[in-house]
């Protein structure tokens, strides 16, 4: 492939991405936004493979069939309530070849040849201008390792956090700050010495093992809570690593590419941030102003517990049911008997509707995605903001495996880690039933006043066979 046709394939794969992002905004088109990210790629991947400065072509190739065929088994596997983690541990994959990349185009010079029609002033002006490539280059390099070292460890805790293999809990480091402030200036300190003296790739070395630490130590010193900030942050920071290989490749579709998943990432993070009350500073800093939350998963009083039977009764008996569902609910499979339920009690003239908080479950939308496919209608599916004034007029509460979206203490308790995040306000109905197995704590890791409550009762075990039993009650 000539040069001319890479660069148009780049041009015409860029503006597949862009109308792939576009399309992903809206239900109605996303699939199809999926189709032009999919055929963007395929016409980048072939540019570049079967372009000019492609080397190895055979091995590329090798390379890409066994990755490919991980990548498919992989996805295939994946449960919808492991999307998250999968995502983090391949944004950790992005990380891991910016470093690689950065290391391998360390060695890479820019010695042009100098014209030999050049007086002396000509050859002046020519070695400095090399001089200044070769140490933009540098700097590349250095950026591009740090960027890619801090998203590569940063992944893999939040996939460690996300999958449970780690506690979800915030690391609490004493002078963590001052940790974090001294890494950066290091790094900064030595990206001059690297500068200074690129023969020495020392500096390189010492800042490659700050940024793994300082990765690590970002992710971790942030709770659970504000873990899906942190998956779309590292998404953020995974566009900037490819951003950066792009410069150190000199490749401008991933420069482009990485510019669009790194802006959009930033975006997600902040519309998120805002809908959770939280500050975007302090979580990509590493959950600055947490300092003063105290732990809180003791029990807080007594529980009442009820049953399927008596759920059934008081079901019948109302007017009006919200349903909040939440990750539990995802676990158990929940979905199509809560929506049989949903129809029988809509059929006795029962006004039912739900209540879907931004955070429920493990991803954006992961609720109304499991609604829609057990073919709840979407017009009682409702927003939190829309259905949060109704609960003190609604006579029964269904939480279904859900818990810290349902928590009082973020309303209540200015020294709960969630202290500040709107909530579902479940607990202004009449009557609350709370579906989960055991009186355990939710993601965030904190107890939950609600349980304790005098409308409140907890009905223990497996979400879809409680909501079963209540079904052949009804
Ligand atoms: P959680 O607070 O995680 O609570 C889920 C509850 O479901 C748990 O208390 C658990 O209690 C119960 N449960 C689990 N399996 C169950 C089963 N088979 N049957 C019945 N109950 C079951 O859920 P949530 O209210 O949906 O809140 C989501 C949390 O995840 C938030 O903290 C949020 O920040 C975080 N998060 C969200 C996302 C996104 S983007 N949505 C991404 C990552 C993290 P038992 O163990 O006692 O059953």
């Amino acid at each position: 492939m000539s040069e001319g046709l890479v660069q148009a394939a780049y041009i015409i794969a860029a503006l597949l991405f862009i109308m792939s992002l576009a399309g992903l905004s809206k239900h109605e088109t996303a699939k199809v936004g999926c189709w032009y990210g999919i055929i963007g790629m395929g016409i980048a991947l072939v540019a570049t493979i079967f372009g000019p400065q492609s080397e190895g072509t055979f091995w590329i190739i090798i390379a890409m069939i066994i990755g490919g065929v991980i990548g498919i088994k992989r996805a295939l596997k994946v449960e919808m309530t492991e999307m998250p983690e999968l995502v983090a541990i391949l944004h950790s994959f992005v990380g891991l070849a910016a470093v690689l990349v950065g290391f391998n185009s360390y060695g890479l010079h820019i010695d042009a040849t100098m014209p030999e029609y050049l007086d002396a002033a000509g050859q002046a002006a020519f070695l400095t201008e090399q001089a200044t490539l070769t140490n933009i280059h540098n700097v590349e390099v250095f950026l591009g390792i740090f960027i890619g070292a801090v998203t590569f460890t940063g992944s893999v805790v939040a996939f460690g956090k996300l999958s449970g293999k780690m506690n979800s809990k915030a690391l609490m480091l004493p002078h963590r700050h001052k940790l974090n402030l001294a890494a950066l200036i290091i790094s900064a300190l030595l990206m001059v010495a690297f500068i200074k003296n690129p023969g020495n790739i020392f500096p390189v070395l010492v800042m490659t093992v700050i940024a793994l630490a300082f990765g690590w130590h970002l992710v971790a010193s942030i709770g659970g809570a504000d873990m899906p900030v942190v998956v779309s942050m590292l998404n953020s920071y995974s566009g900037w690593a490819a951003a950066a290989a792009g410069f150190m490749l000199n490749n401008d579709l991933l420069i482009v590419t990485g510019a669009l998943v790194g802006s959009s990432g930033a975006i997600l993070s902040y519309i998120m941030c805002k809908a959770m009350n939280r500050s975007f500073v302090s979580v990509i800093a590493g959950g600055f102003g947490n300092d003063i939350q105290v732990s809180s998963d003791q029990e807080q009083g007594e529980h009442r517990e009820t049953t399927a039977e008596e759920v059934a009764e008081m079901l019948k008996n109302a007017s009006s049911v919200i349903i909040t569902p939440g990750y539990g609910m995802a676990v158990a499979q929940a979905q199509y008997p809560v929506a049989e339920i949903t129809q029988k009690l809509r059929e006795r003239g029962v006004n039912v509707r739900f209540g879907i908080h931004p955070v429920a479950g493990r991803l954006p939308g992961h609720m109304n995605v499991l609604l829609a496919e057990a073919k709840v209608p979407y017009d009682v599916v409702l927003e939190m903001d829309e259905i949060n004034d109704d609960f003190a007029d609604t006579d029964v509460v269904l939480v279904i495996g859900a818990n810290d979206t349902v928590n009082p203490a973020a309303m209540e308790d200015p020294n709960s880690p969630i202290a500040g995040m709107p909530v579902l306000e479940v607990w202004k109905a009449a009557n609350v039933v709370v579906f989960k197995r055991s009186m355990a704590v939710g993601y965030a890791g904190v107890q939950n006043p609600l349980f304790f409550k005098e409308n409140t009762q907890m009905l223990f075990g497996d979400a879809k066979e409680r909501v079963d039993d209540i079904l052949k009650a009804l």
